[in-house]
């Protein structure tokens, strides 16, 4: 079935750092993802750990924490059909040695920590996730 969804995108501290905002878009509108919001932001490592809270019990948690946290990083809103999978398609897996080719993570992706982007993964964590970061 196929509806119409948000979800939220971040580019991550690794890609604004390297000015790869607007070739990241690209990407999305390509694929027929409409960004409807947007900010850019830095965040704490306190707010990073309340982010990504399904996180803490894995042993990578601290150091995520402290990335996210490192440099400004660009939030959005994405709109589309399917937005929720279509935007994890089109990011590409999670370690970016293991992203197909034409993904942003393939493109861009340093290492599975600088991994450029996150999205939400369901329609519960996109509802958490945007409200996280565009409270009304
Ligand atoms: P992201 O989609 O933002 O969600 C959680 C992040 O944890 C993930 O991207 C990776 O950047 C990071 N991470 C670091 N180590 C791991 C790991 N072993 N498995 C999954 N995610 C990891």
């Amino acid at each position: 079935m196929s509806s119409i969804e948000q979800t939220l995108s971040i580019i991550k501290p690794d890609a604004v750092e390297r000015n790869l905002n607007e070739n990241i878009k690209k990407f999305f509108l390509k694929n027929k993802l409409k960004i409807v919001k947007e900010k850019k932001i830095q965040i704490t490592k306190e707010e990073a750990a309340e982010f990504y809270k399904v996180h803490q019990t894995k042993p990578f948690y601290e150091r995520l924490c402290s990335y996210l946290s490192s440099g400004p990083i660009t939030v959005m809103i994405l709109e589309g059909v399917n937005a929720i999978q279509e935007n994890r398609k089109i990011m590409g897996a999670t370690d970016p040695k293991n992203a197909e080719d034409g993904t942003i993570r393939k493109e861009y992706g340093i290492s599975i920590d600088k991994n450029s982007v996150h999205g939400s993964d369901s329609i519960e964590n996109a509802k958490k996730e945007i409200e996280f970061f565009f409270k009304s």
